[in-house]
């Protein structure tokens, strides 16, 4: 049979509300377009993020019954430390309640004033807690990786040789080296396995730790299974295990690859690190049994890590994908090519090039689509990293929308919808205008900033 399905049954379902485009104008204007600001029963499709709204499976939810909430000692605490080093071979797992608590960790010990940290490219919370710090954050990623048309296999890869003379410049100040697997803010790229490795090379040379962001390891993998010479005969899994026993810490967090709704972790083989680290735990999310989650949302990840390197699974998780950008290709609307991970990148400023980039027109097509469909998506573009710490505005690398695909939560006709509510959008494009910022916090302004409509 050729027809990918999707490789699950459903047994609890939730109710979704239909509203009018009248309404969603209204709700728009509420809300000062800014999607974050939407409740979440006002919003047909919800493809803001893929983070913590997968769904989970019965035997997660069986395992959350099993959680022990004791204060310390916890064995739901060592069934997960189990799932985890059964995949990432580190020596310190120190759970937290999302990824960027394990980031404001990290960065608490290795930010500070006048140090600089390089990445493929920093998600925005990453950069927001190495800023936070004092610290610079930079992102190094191959040319291909900023090009949405390129049709390079591992577009999340980093530019080696822009790593070493990185490393040469800074020096001493570079507290440790990053990589983001897949490449979020870059299109849901991955990285291949021999990037990874000299990755990790180079930074020994430069006696650097090297530090994986590993969200969305599993998807990364199946793209190494895919598409890297000499991948295909191994599992999901042995490649996984490969790409994080050349680090010496990672950062993760488990609304991603570990099919949870909360939780995540900071991983270290370092003695030393992983005492200050847990200090700094215990200060800010809870004991090291359980950093800042309950018992059973730890049973809940060791389940969903033993469930998300499934290869029939992640065969239907990025075939999903595929289909989304081969449908919106073949209908005119530019997308970031090959499709990415958990999401489809539209490229708002190719599609909507009459809309300056200070105009935001990643916002202004986001906004649309959910005026016409009730779909809400997230721009990735000037918003989100237009403004830098120094108080300038400079156009982003890309003017993207991403349309982030929950795990095992939509269906095959949600996705016709999505499809078909582009062919409407294509027939409104030259009539959308851009915003201004009327509006912003310091830090991370897209979350809660305000825009009003150019007119
Ligand atoms: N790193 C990457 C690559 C991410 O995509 C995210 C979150 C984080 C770190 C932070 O993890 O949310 O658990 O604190 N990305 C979500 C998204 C929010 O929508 O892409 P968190």
């Amino acid at each position: 049979m050729k027809t990918i399905i999707e490789p699950f049954r459903i047994k609890s379902v939730e109710p979704i509300r239909r509203t009018t485009r009248e309404e969603r104008k209204k709700l728009l204007r509420d809300v000062h377009y800014n999607l974050f600001g939407l409740h979440s029963n006002d919003v047909l499709i919800d493809l803001l993020t893929d983070s913590g709204t997968g769904a989970m499976s019965a035997e997660q939810w069986a395992a959350m019954m099993r959680g022990d909430e004791s204060y310390a000692g916890s064995p739901s605490f060592e069934r997960f430390t189990a799932a985890v080093q059964n995949l990432m071979p580190f020596e310190h797992i120190i759970p937290v309640h999302q990824g960027r608590a394990a980031e404001a960790i990290l960065f608490s010990i290795m930010g500070g004033e006048g140090r600089n940290v390089p990445n493929n490219t920093h998600f925005d919370t990453t950069r927001g807690n190495i800023e936070a710090s004092g610290a610079l954050a930079h992102d190094l990623v191959i040319e291909e990786g900023a090009n949405p048309t390129s049709s390079h296999p591992f577009k999340g890869n980093m530019d080696l040789a822009r790593l070493e003379s990185y490393l040469a410049e800074h020096g001493d100040s570079v507290p440790c080296v990053m990589i983001t697997i897949t490449n979020n803010a870059g299109g849901g790229q991955p990285v291949s396995l021999e990037n990874i490795k000299a990755v990790a090379r180079i930074s020994r040379d430069f006696g650097k730790p090297f530090i994986i962001d590993g969200c969305r390891f599993a998807e990364n993998a199946w793209f190494i299974k895919q598409r890297e010479p000499g991948q295909s005969d191994r599992s999901v899994s042995d490649i996984v295990r490969d790409c994080f026993s050349c680090a010496d810490g990672m950062t993760m967090s488990a609304k991603k690859d570990g099919f949870a709704n909360i939780g995540g972790w900071l991983a270290l083989n370092d003695k030393d690190l992983a005492a200050q680290a847990r200090a700094r735990l215990i200060q800010t999310e809870g004991f090291p049994t359980y950093g800042g989650l309950a018992g059973r949302d730890l049973d809940a990840i060791a389940q969903g890590l033993a469930e998300i390197v499934d290869e029939d699974y992640l065969r239907y998780r990025i075939r999903v994908n595929e289909y989304i950008v081969d449908r919106l290709d073949a209908g005119g609307v530019p997308v970031v090519k090959p499709a990415g991970g958990h999401a489809v990148f539209v490229d708002a400023r190719q599609w909507l090039s009459h809309i300056p980039a200070l105009a935001y027109p990643g916002q202004a097509l986001a906004c649309r689509l959910y005026e016409i469909a009730g779909i809400r998506s997230c721009e990735i573009g000037s918003v989100m990293f237009g403004r830098h710490p120094d108080g300038r505005e400079i156009p982003a690398a890309m003017e993207l929308v991403r349309l982030a695909i929950p795990r095992r939560t939509y269906t095959q006709s949600h996705i016709d919808y999505l499809i078909e509510a582009f062919g409407l959008l294509a027939e409104e494009r030259e009539t959308l205008q851009g915003f201004r910022i009327s509006w912003e916090p310091k830090l991370m302004r897209h979350f809660s900033c305000r825009f009003e409509p150019l007119a």
